[in-house]
């Protein structure tokens, strides 16, 4: 008999099941070929006494092996290792395949982005703290809620028989929660087939401009803006032309003048909390560009990516609300309540625009992940996302406060802000004498990481700025960030 007690290595600590350690080593046997098809295997009773393990956990292994079909039980005999492995290897063509088959750069050309990399943010590992650009705080997201539902999900096999065409607009269940919950939330009153379910925002950005433009398209963005948005209709061939935004969100006269020097596509519309700035729109600005929508015949992309954080004052509701005629495109994205890693995003518009989004859509997903959005379905309609809200927009309010003290308190002389009503960063200008490049450097050798500045700047523009992203970081850790930056200045 093979040594068994040397062969089969059992590591209680772990989290492996005893059994499955068992299985894997004796399949790891027969594929080295320690063990061959008709070797008969010790019986259960023998096996643990040889590895000095309950019967039941041997039983269970050999249960495991027979079930892969690596053996097979011959009555009064044992277990014996498979005469006929059903284990696929694939066969060589061409003896000259060893080797690796990709270190060479593409034989031919092929399409190469004229955009700068798009930025990111997501630093490299090795930071104690880190300022991102305003993200939740994952250790508030409502995850166990999440869980819950999702497991229940997987639980119940006629969910999985649910697929079909109509689930690459998104799952049915969460797109009617949605009626009820958008109405609610922002008075847009729609229909299922007025909304698709995209992989966060940003796809539905992506989708929206698609459809919308043609290369040598006009569209009209902020400056500074969200550099993602703006990619996404260069890399589509159009032209962006920037208007500046001021406290009071997009400037309306520069909308107009540019309505009257060029044929616009498309204008995109960040209405709550700029970004980067995170100043909102006025509702005479909201007005007017309704107005002028309707006048110079352009349609409107409105992402109210943050509408769900406000802390002081009412949000306005959305420009989608008002009575524009299909005119708004509506974008708004789930990222922010839940967590940054689970990205649900959502488009509403006419349903012929949607109908294309979802033929769109199909081309690069055929289907969404609809068992985690039949999950935040659940979470809406029970009220779970509106009570996490509540709690996550109350602690928010006390970091952004606590952000504005700290730097009132050891920035004061070099940088300057705005405190923002609602989102999840504080837009912080800092004075020139103090270049972000050379902070950055610096408090990196601290163990923080913030961007170097320049994430918005243009070739027109450089702005020394950053989003100091507060809703991800306890009182604590502002504390220290903000204390670090000062020791680096
Ligand atoms: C203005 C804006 N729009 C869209 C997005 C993308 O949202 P999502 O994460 O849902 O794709 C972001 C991301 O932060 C954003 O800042």
């Amino acid at each position: 008999m093979l040594p068994f007690d040397t062969l089969i290595i059992i590591d209680k600590s772990i989290a492996l099941p005893v059994y499955k350690q068992i299985a894997n080593q004796l399949i790891k046997h027969i594929r080295n070929g320690v063990l061959n098809s008709g070797n008969l295997l010790p019986g259960t009773r023998v096996m643990a006494a040889i590895l000095k393990l309950h019967r039941k956990t041997a039983i269970a292994a050999y249960d495991e092996l027979s079930a892969q079909g690596w053996i097979t039980v011959i009555p009064r005999k044992g277990f014996m290792v498979e005469q006929n492995l059903s284990e696929f290897r694939p066969r060589k063509w061409d003896e000259r395949t060893a080797g690796y088959s990709y270190n060479s750069a593409m034989p031919v050309p092929f399409y190469q982005s004229q955009l700068p990399a798009a930025p990111s943010l997501t630093p490299s590992p090795g930071f104690d703290l880190i300022i991102d650009d305003g993200h939740p705080d994952p250790r508030l997201a409502p995850l166990q809620l999440l869980n819950r539902e999702y497991q229940s999900r997987l639980k119940q096999p006629q969910a999985f028989r649910r697929i079909s065409s109509a689930m690459s607009q998104g799952s049915p269940k969460l797109r009617e929660a949605m009626v009820s919950y958008i109405a609610d939330t922002r008075g847009i009153k729609m229909q299922p087939d007025h909304i698709i379910i995209t992989d966060g925002a940003q796809m539905s950005i992506y989708i929206a401009a698609s459809l919308l433009l043609k290369p040598g398209d006009h569209v009209l963005v902020g400056e500074p803006g969200y550099y993602l948005a703006n990619q996404v209709f260069e890399q589509l061939g159009a032209h962006i032309i920037r208007i500046p935004v001021d406290e009071n969100g997009l400037v309306a006269d520069a909308v107009e003048d540019a309505c009257r020097k060029y044929k616009i596509g498309l204008l995109y519309l960040i209405p709550h909390h700029h970004h980067p700035t995170t100043v909102t729109l006025s509702p005479e600005r909201r007005m007017r560009l309704l107005e002028m929508a309707e006048k110079f015949n352009f349609i409107i992309v409105e992402d109210d990516y943050d509408y769900d954080f406000h802390y002081t004052s009412s949000p306005y509701l959305p420009l989608a609300a008002g009575n524009h005629h299909s005119r708004v495109i509506y974008i708004g994205s789930f990222s922010k309540s839940l967590t940054t890693s689970i990205r649900i995003g959502f488009m509403i518009a006419a349903a012929d625009f949607i109908r294309q989004a979802v033929h769109l859509r199909r081309l690069i997903n055929l289907k969404g992940n609809y068992i985690q959005e039949d999950a935040l379905a659940a979470l809406i309609t029970n009220g779970d996302i509106g009570r996490h809200l509540k709690k996550a927009n109350k602690l928010y309010l006390e970091r952004r406060d606590h952000l504005c003290t700290q730097l009132d308190l050891h920035l004061k002389h070099v940088v300057q802000y705005q405190k923002p009503s609602g989102g999840m960063a504080v837009w912080t200008v800092f004075n020139k004498a103090y270049p972000l490049k050379t902070i950055a450097q610096k408090a990196a050798k601290c163990g923080l990481y913030i961007n170097n500045g320049n994430l918005f700047d243009t070739p027109e523009n450089s702005y020394n700025a950053m989003r100091f992203g507060f809703a991800s970081l306890s009182l604590t850790e502002i504390s220290e960030a903000v204390h670090i930056l000062a020791n680096c200045i």
